[in-house]
């Protein structure tokens, strides 16, 4: 059904998905002298599996909901960049930071704009199909009703879809420093809109302490409810693979958000490999960094045969941004062709919950993408 809506947005010819996407022209925000690898990467057709949307706030943005809604911090793109600026390394440091700017959404309003705008920035970086995480329990703890926050971002969503021609699902993810209690009545209230939502998610933190098992009551009825599983298990944490183990043995997610720790223990990548359970990795970059986090993992763990795919997670609060600007200096800085460039793109399609033959039909496109770019550095 989906697939039907995409040849009828698209609208300007009725050719199979695979050639329509393959004649897509590369999106306009490429600067003029581009290297001819840059504009591959734009125009490619693509999937985001590892996008949080409280992470996808401009500073501007930012300030223009501070100033509707009355909030007496972050008033100006200054003290938005500031507070970015001086952010600790470190998850808990990078919460610190996207904590505060997540609180200032407060209405439906506000939901709907923030859906709404990434939805514009996903079609100008050929995002074809996305599943966006967002986390209810923080807006619901202060009092935000969960029928606000879902209806404010599945509007936006659907507004999005229809003007942009893409595909946005979403993911609601648990609050693992929250209680257990605390995740079931978020579950409860989703029940009413669970058609809405894809899948079950885990992230914020601190992880260590919090590991996957303590959740995995609330995975297994969410299952039985019909969502799809997945976790975060963030880079340079501590008990990241006991983590990870835990979730694929005892919790049954299908997706390892992040895991690319998995480098460390040559007994979990054989049974990543053996299951295909896929690794959706962020290869960010912050101002303070000298290079892009995580390149030799990522190159590592594809070289074994693990399912690794490439994705932004919070792109207002890394200096890599929006996905075709992060694939780019992630290619810069692995050397990696074109053709491997595209395999990691396919895994991110494999690894996304589309149906079966509509993911079949996205990696022709891909495929065919390649084929008719195939020279050029
Ligand atoms: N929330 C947003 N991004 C996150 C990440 N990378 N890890 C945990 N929680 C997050
Ligand atoms: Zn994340």
């Amino acid at each position: 059904m989906r697939l039907k809506l995409h040849f009828s947005r698209l609208g300007f010819c009725l050719l199979p998905l695979f050639v329509v996407l393959a004649c897509q022209p590369a999106p306009t925000h490429v600067e003029q002298g581009a290297t001819s690898m840059a504009q591959f990467i734009a125009g490619m057709p693509k999937a985001e599996l590892h996008l949080h949307l409280e992470g996808t706030l401009s500073p501007q943005t930012i300030v223009t909901i501070t100033k509707r809604n009355g909030i007496d911090y972050f008033r100006s793109v200054e003290e938005v960049k500031k507070s970015l600026a001086d952010r600790k390394p470190g998850l808990m440091g990078f919460l610190g930071h996207h904590n505060k700017s997540r609180d200032v959404l407060q209405t439906q309003q506000d939901f709907y704009d923030a859906t709404f705008n990434l939805l514009k920035n996903l079609k100008d970086n050929n995002i074809i199909y996305s599943e966006i995480f967002f986390d209810p329990q923080p807006f619901t703890n202060r009092g935000i009703a969960f029928d606000d926050i879902i209806n404010g971002i599945d509007t936006g969503r659907r507004d999005g879809e229809k003007t942009y021609g893409i595909t946005a699902e979403l993911i609601m993810s648990i609050n693992r420093e929250l209680s257990v209690d605390s995740a079931f009545a978020m579950l409860d209230l989703a029940y009413a809109h669970r058609g809405k939502i894809l899948g079950l998610g885990l992230d914020s933190g601190p992880e260590y302490g919090n590991p996957p098992i303590k959740f995995k009551a609330v995975y297994q009825r969410a299952k039985e409810q019909g969502y799809h599983l997945t976790g975060h298990h963030d880079v340079d944490v501590r008990d990241s693979l006991k983590h990870i183990w835990q979730s694929l043995d005892q919790v049954a997610l299908e997706r390892i958000d992040h895991g690319l720790m998995a480098v460390d223990d040559p007994a979990l990548i054989k049974e990543l490999v053996r299951r295909g359970i896929c690794l959706t990795g962020s290869p960010v970059k912050r101002a303070t960094d000298p290079r892009m986090q995580d390149v030799d993992r990522i190159i590592y763990l594809d070289a074994q045969g693990v399912c690794v795919s490439l994705n932004s997670d919070d792109p207002a609060e890394f200096e890599t941004g929006y996905l075709t600007n992060m694939m780019v200096v992630f290619q810069e800085e692995s050397g990696y062709s074109r053709a491997d460039m595209v395999r990691l793109m396919r895994n991110a399609f494999t690894a996304s919950w589309l149906p079966e033959a509509e993911k079949q039909n996205y990696l022709i496109a891909l495929e065919n993408y390649l084929r008719t770019h195939e020279s050029g550095h």
